[in-house]
């Protein structure tokens, strides 16, 4: 029932209640004054005849009805009459009811054995009520008979009428006052509602740590839209990936084509190393695989990875599992250096993310990228086992393989997923080979990226810069025969995370990191971890711990920040600047701040292992993640997921797609260092009860949409396509048939 509706209710019934006790009370209140009134009015009248009915009362009838008339010319006496002690009438009035006679009244008087002069009663009558009273007559103090007033009460009823009727013409009025009020007041706290909403929803109420309404909207539409068709198949777990493949895919193998590798080999002066690289990609992308099963085609870039892998670069992987393949492909030093470190991370990486780098196009990185796209398509195409496969395409480092494995394999369900933003049309336009980069995508079933936006974006530049129709209504990209779908997939992690179940608890963790950190045991700790990237914020985020000591003194001494940055990508200069200027940052904080032994910077640049990054996660108080831009941002949903005590803050930038998601972390502008500053300030102040409140939200929300969801619907998406593409026939004719694999 609508809150509004349920109020005047209530309040009706209210006012009801008041009216109805109101009118009781008044009417005995009335009754009562009115009885004492007529009492006391009998007494008088009689008193003031007393001496002519003295004097005529041994004369009986013929003495007495003078003064009996005389009495009943007060117009509310029905009648008089008088009577003997022994209960003879003498005379009566014609007007006095037969239904009171003298024994009647004198028995009525002795069974009460009242005393009281005049003794009185109300009755009832067929016609109304009245009022009787007896009042005695005397003579020289001896008492001769009584005179019997009979009083007409129905003048009563109408004054009771008239009072009801008063009442409740006043319910009426009150009521409709208060109703009308309520509504007056519903609609202006409504008014200054909506004004709040428009005002926020145009950015003009200040953010203070909170998610963008907007956020929270999009956020609650897809909660509410999944819950019901999510409601039905259980948690998404690794079981339910591989039924949904057996059900709707046929118990295919999938096949991953991504850049890095989930397991690297390295020589060290020990032996061979199996390193678990830093990157969100891998980081979601292989408990999937260990679900699903299947090969995993990336670059071979481990030190020891071909001594570890066959002829034709397969190995099995996990270490002592071994449920999947990865098959690597060698690239030479050029190669690698035009495709991944020129075009990919020099060109298309700093053209995806807004953070102030300029993209480096060269003519010769774009030569080197067409042919190692090439090259991964085809050690995809080797891989298959069937004309109709599954592939799983990841991120700006294959923007062409899409397209290239199509034209060999028509039939192939291709989903491509882009792992960073997709910026705005106008500028992607900078990028030399727009078209090309766009089209290559366009050989895709399904085109996914973290949020509508950037799907949006995508849309957007293949209006701008391509010949294809746009199929708004199913956001889809349709070329000749062939549609491409864009769907928004907010990518997650698996849940519960492996790499916690060999982790000390919570207080282990705490102890041990303070202990080799050389912390007290009461320190308290921040934790960032990131590969050393431009667009992570890192040095926003030293400034901000530098803004949070200058703002809040009571926290010198006392909170150290460490960073756990893996080096990455050093060799692009920009990188190994960006090294330096970190490090002299660090340098120049822990010189103003740092006393004695206490260095509020703890910069720990190396690669470091899942297990080292969760007991980190573990032990903090807090965990900052400050990327200038971010597709989602996979380390946000891991500290969350470590947190199985449900404690510790996490401060979140809003230019993240994990922002979206983790409303409940305290979301802040990295620019901002003073805000960044004080929500750390605020995380470190937190009660634990508003820390629990908000991790446990958090983890509810990582838990229910995690990374087996996420592959899970993008398979059922595929799997959904490829029944409309063979009921629409298309893939049934010959011609296409003939162009598959081995053909
Ligand atoms: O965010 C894009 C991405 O490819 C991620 O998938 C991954 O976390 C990161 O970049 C890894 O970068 P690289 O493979 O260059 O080390």
């Amino acid at each position: 029932m609508p809150r509004l509706l349920r109020f005047l209710l209530l309040l009706l019934f209210g006012l009801a209640l008041v009216t109805g006790v109101g009118y009781v009370a008044l009417t005995r209140t009335t009754h009562r004054w009115f009885e004492s009134d007529l009492r006391a009015r009998s007494l008088f009248v009689v008193t003031a005849t007393n001496q002519m009915l003295a004097r005529n009362w041994e004369q009986g009838r013929e003495g007495l009805m003078e003064a009996l008339e005389d009495i009943t010319r007060d117009e509310r006496v029905m009648g008089v009459a008088a009577c003997s002690l022994d209960g003879q009438r003498l005379a009566a009035t014609s007007a006095y009811p037969l239904d009171y006679g003298c024994r009647w009244v004198l028995a009525r008087i002795e069974q009460e054995g009242a005393e009281a002069n005049p003794w009185t009663t109300t009755e009832a009558l067929p016609g109304g009520r009245v009022h009787l009273s007896a009042v005695t007559v005397a003579a020289e103090g001896k008492p001769l008979g009584r005179v019997l007033l009979v009083h007409d009460l129905s003048y009563l009823e109408r004054r009771e009428a008239t009072t009801r009727n008063l009442l409740l013409v006043a319910f009426f009025v009150l009521s409709l006052g208060a109703a009308t009020i309520t509504m007056i007041a519903e609609r202006l706290a409504f008014r200054v509602w909506t004004s709040e909403l428009r005002r926020a929803l145009s950015g003009e109420v200040t953010r203070d740590f909170k998610p963008l309404v907007g956020d929270v909207r999009e956020l609650a539409r897809r909660l509410a839209s999944e819950r019901d068709r999510e409601a039905r198949g259980g948690p998404w777990n690794p079981e339910r990936l591989r039924s949904t493949l057996t059900t709707h895919l046929e118990g295919e193998r999938v096949i991953i084509l991504a850049n890095r590798e989930p397991y690297i080999h390295e020589k060290t002066p020990t032996g061979v190393r199996v390193q678990h690289p830093a990157s969100g990609l891998v980081t979601a992308l292989e408990p999937v695989m260990r679900a699903c099963s299947g090969v995993w085609v990336a670059h071979g870039s481990g030190s020891a990875d071909k001594e570890t892998a066959d002829a034709r670069g397969h190995v099995k992987v996990p270490p002592g599992e071994e449920s999947y393949s990865i098959r690597r492909v060698w690239l030479s030093e050029a190669e690698e250096n035009g495709y991944y470190y020129g075009f990919s991370n020099e060109g298309l990486w700093p053209l995806c993310h807004v953070a102030h780098a300029r993209p480096v196009f060269r003519a010769e990185d774009w030569e080197h990228y067409v042919r190692v796209n090439r090259k991964f398509a085809d050690a995809v195409c080797e891989e298959v086992d069937s004309e109709d496969p599954i592939i799983l395409v990841q991120d700006y480092h294959f923007a062409l393989a899409p397209r290239m494995i199509r034209e060999r394999l028509p039939r192939a369900t291709i989903l491509t997923f882009w792992h960073i933003p997709w910026p705005s049309a106008e500028r992607i336009g900078i990028c030399p080979w727009r078209e090309e980069i766009i089209s290559g995508l366009l050989g895709s079933s399904i085109v996914g990226f973290h949020t509508r936006e950037h799907c949006n974006n995508f849309i957007d530049a293949v209006d701008t810069f391509m010949e294809s129709r746009i199929d708004r209504e199913a956001n889809a990209i349709v070329q000749g025969a062939r549609r491409s779908l864009v769907r928004p997939y907010p990518i997650s992690i698996e849940w519960p995370v492996h790499w916690l179940e060999e982790l000390p608890s919570v207080p282990d963790c705490r102890a041990s990191v303070r202990k080799e950190l050389g912390l007290s045991a009461d320190a308290l700790l921040g934790v960032g971890i990131d590969r050393l990237d431009y667009t992570k914020g890192i040095e926003e985020r030293l400034q901000a711990v530098d803004e949070l000591l200058s703002r809040h003194p009571e926290f010198r001494d006392r909170f150290t920040f460490v960073q756990l940055a893996a080096p990455s990508r050093t060799k692009i200069a920009r990188y190994r600047e960006l090294n330096d200027r970190v490090e002299a940052l660090a340098d120049e904080i822990n010189a103003r701040w740092g006393k004695g032994d206490y260095r509020p910077i703890i910069l720990l640049r190396a690669h470091h292992e899942p297990p080292t990054v969760f007991r980190y996660y573990r032990a903090a108080e807090l965990c900052y993640v400050s990327s200038l831009h971010d597709g989602m941002n996979l380390v946000a949903k891991e500290f969350v997921a470590a947190r199985d005590d449900e404690l510790g803050v996490l401060v979140l930038s809003q230019f993240t797609g994990a922002a979206r998601d983790l409303t409940e972390a305290l979301i802040v502008n990295p620019y901002d260092l003073g805000q960044a500053g004080d929500a750390m300030a605020a995380a470190l102040r937190m009660s634990e009860a508003e820390q629990r409140e908000r991790m446990s939200s958090m983890r509810r929300m990582v838990s229910e949409f995690n990374v087996y969801r996420w592959a899970g619907r993008m398979l059922v998406d595929a799997a959904e396509l490829r029944r409309r593409e063979r009921v629409s026939g298309r893939l049934s004719a010959p011609a296409v048939l003939a162009r598959a694999i081995g053909s």
